[in-house]
């Protein structure tokens, strides 16, 4: 006779690699970085169990142009199924918000999202319209969290977040910085997350590792596979939440 699973002992396991800042042509030759995101996507397509999702939290690239956006769309191709992406400031400079959206929607395509991932509502948004938009742009970011989380809520769905800024790197009331969400705005959205009860936060953007968490949310930017400014080693980050307990790990990788 079987025993009955009691809900304790189920397991279901979200994988996601979590990946800031490719950055390729950061502080090296554009050819070094490619290699190596080349080598990290050897390494994750030989994952087992294969990650569910690949997310690159922004800044694929160091100087945006259509030659080295088809490369880096190249090194990819072979996780791009679970391939997702947010932009970051290298990928829609706001000297030109408005244009350099279109054209990194023609590039990488929509520079927000949403979908279920073994139940789990996994959420990118555009940190650098949130930032740098204008009233029109900075709402309908903020428009597009909150019909998310309050849908989320609704449903007591667990949510994870993907976007290029962490709302702080070390406080939640910091002053603002460039590495920071601005203080109005980072007190409204870190609102809306408590509310909601989201479950991480994946960054990128700092170069520096970060492991924080705001009321319970697990705040994260790990290795970037270029310059880390905390001399951590080249590499990124395998999240591995279990979507019953609500508990993580976030393993390094090297590359
Ligand atoms: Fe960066
Ligand atoms: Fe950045």
């Amino acid at each position: 006779m079987h025993r009955k699973e009691s809900s304790r002992e189920r397991t279901e396991v979200l994988r996601i690699v979590h990946m800031p800042d490719p950055q390729l042509g950061f502080m090296e030759e554009f050819e070094a970085s490619l290699c190596r995101l080349r080598s990290a996507v050897a390494v994750i397509g030989a994952m087992e169990p294969p990650p569910d999702r690949v997310v690159v939290c922004g800044d694929m690239l160091h100087e945006t142009t259509p030659e080295h956006a088809a490369l880096f769309k190249e090194a990819v191709r072979p996780v791009r199924s679970r391939l997702r992406m947010v932009p970051g400031n290298h990928d829609i400079p706001e000297s030109d918000l408005a244009g350099n959206t279109r054209s990194y929607r023609t590039l990488y395509g929509a520079d927000c999202w949403a979908e279920d991932v073994k139940g789990v509502r996994f959420l990118g948004f555009n940190t650098q319209a949130l930032i740098y938009g204008d009233a029109e742009v900075r709402e309908s970011q903020l428009r597009f969290l909150r019909t998310e989380l309050s849908a989320s809520r609704e449903k007591r769905q667990a949510v994870l977040l993907a976007a290029h800024h962490p709302p702080f790197v070390k406080e939640a009331d910091e002053t603002d910085s460039y590495f920071n969400l601005p203080s109005g705005l980072r007190k409204e959205v870190l609102a809306l997350c408590a509310r909601s009860g989201v479950r991480s936060w994946l960054a990128g953007h700092t170069h520096v590792f970060i492991e924080q968490s705001y009321r319970g949310m697990p705040i994260l930017t790990g290795e970037t596979l270029v310059e880390n400014f905390d001399k951590r080693p080249r590499g990124f980050r395998l999240l591995s939440f279990d979507t019953i307990s609500g508990s993580y790990r976030y393993d390094f990788i090297p590359v």
